[in-house]
């Protein structure tokens, strides 16, 4: 059992997780990423067509210390970090305010804590503690991401490249949001409290099958702002092929 300072008991579930979010620190009743969004993002995780992101995230080079800490906020359904506690060793947690995708992370990735709470509040995670932070594709705090780093870790931010799926925002009618500034906004946003040590860009074609078609809209904010019309139209494609394009930027305390 996990307890707070305010005398909160907190169990942890068959799955392994723990619940730490307080009906006060969520504004729905299932906050976050929604079940078939946490469920389509596993299987497109599993159907490899991301492995480009996760080797880039794998291979940063402060990954490779004897044992080392690292906190997934907004981690979703654990792949990443999953990734990460079976190469590496440390300690690993991944925070999500989304219990389905807690749950279901836990249930894969054993090695790993993993919390359902509220990474845009107090941050469950004591001072000066972690080496590295991850926030890829998830919303960021960065004055709470820079309590928690240890004084010479690293913050990793993951957000949308140059033209990411441009070819399916195409047949999805969408005229704007080409990404090009997503990196530069990110690196602003994080000045008073970080400073940029380095920035990758990742961009390869992908073609993707009906299945993986389907599965991509249903995980991203595509599906909520998509007409219904150009949605089912896209969902009719045997194949597409799309440009995946992420920027990885490093950032250090200031
Ligand atoms: C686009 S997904 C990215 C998931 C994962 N990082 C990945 O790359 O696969 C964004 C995640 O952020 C989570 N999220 C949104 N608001 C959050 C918050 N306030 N605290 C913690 N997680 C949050 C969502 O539930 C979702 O799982």
């Amino acid at each position: 059992m996990y307890g707070c300072k305010n005398g909160h008991p907190f169990n942890v579930a068959k799955e392994g997780y723990v619940n730490l979010l307080l009906s006060h620190q969520r504004k729905s009743k299932t906050p976050g990423d929604d079940p078939e969004m946490v469920m389509a993002r596993r299987r497109f995780f599993d159907s490899g067509a991301y492995d480009g992101l996760t080797e880039a995230v794998s291979r940063f080079p402060m990954f490779g210390k004897d044992e080392v800490s690292i906190l997934d906020s907004g981690c979703g359904e654990g792949h990443l970090l999953g990734a990460l506690s079976n190469q590496y060793s440390g300690f690993f947690c991944g925070i999500d305010i989304s219990k389905k995708a807690v749950q279901v992370a836990s249930k894969r990735h054993k090695k790993a804590t993993w919390l359902v709470a509220n990474g845009m509040r107090d941050i469950p995670i004591a001072d000066a503690s972690m080496d590295v932070i991850l926030s890829i594709l998830a919303p960021r705090n960065n004055e709470e991401f820079s309590r928690i780093l240890k004084p010479d870790g690293a913050l990793i931010i993951g957000v949308p490249g140059p033209n990411h799926l441009i070819e399916l925002r195409q047949q999805l009618q969408f005229t704007s949001g080409d990404f090009k500034e997503k990196a530069d906004q990110a690196a602003e946003k994080c000045a008073p409290q970080f400073i940029e040590t380095n920035r990758e860009s990742l961009s390869f074609k992908q073609t993707l099958c009906k299945e993986q078609i389907a599965d991509l809209i249903r995980m991203t904010p595509l599906f909520w702002r998509s007409g219904e019309e150009a949605k089912a139209s896209v969902m009719e494609l045997d194949q597409l092929e799309v440009t995946i394009s992420f920027t990885l930027l490093t950032m250090k305390r200031d």
